[in-house]
């Protein structure tokens, strides 16, 4: 199975949860291969957010090497799922043509399906730290549960 993780920027928020997944998947030798990108591309080959890096590092988990790029409607294709993080990212890709079959929301994964919030604009790593741990739980199910709607 092939996950694809896609937020606005591909510096908060889907390079924690394609770490998080990264991790599930080594440690449970599982048969998925996960990547993640951004609905622009304001942030192509930039490392992601020092505030990701951080809070990330402190669960142990390493997402340093992670760089940025943007979805491509051409190359992207082949993804079993696009596993968004909120309305506006699931409108864009609808824009873009995307199966909407193939596309979920994050959130769908925890207990009330929301969206997972852009914590570019936090000031503090407080905000990241809750968005790190909403997306952890989301990706837990997500790959317990092998996305059984
Ligand atoms: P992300 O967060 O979509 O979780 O990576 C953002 C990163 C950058 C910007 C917006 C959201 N930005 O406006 O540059």
């Amino acid at each position: 199975m092939k996950i694809l993780f896609v937020c606005l920027g591909n510096i908060c928020r889907s390079p924690l949860a394609e770490g998080i997944a990264r991790d599930l998947v080594a440690k449970n030798k599982l048969d998925i291969i996960v990547d993640s990108c951004g609905t622009s591309g304001w942030h192509i080959d930039e490392a992601p957010d020092r505030r990701s890096i951080v809070v990330a590092k402190n669960h142990g988990i390493d997402i340093s090497d992670l760089r940025g790029r943007q979805i491509s409607p051409y190359v992207d294709l082949e993804w079993d799922y696009y596993i968004v993080m909120d309305e506006s990212n699931k409108r864009d890709l609808l824009n873009m043509g995307f199966d909407e079959n193939k596309i979920i929301k994050l959130g769908h994964f925890g207990a009330d399906n929301r969206d997972v919030p852009d914590p570019y604009t936090y000031r503090d790593l407080e905000g990241f730290e809750r968005v790190f741990n909403m997306i952890e739980t989301c990706v837990k199910n997500l790959l317990s549960n092998k996305l059984k709607k």
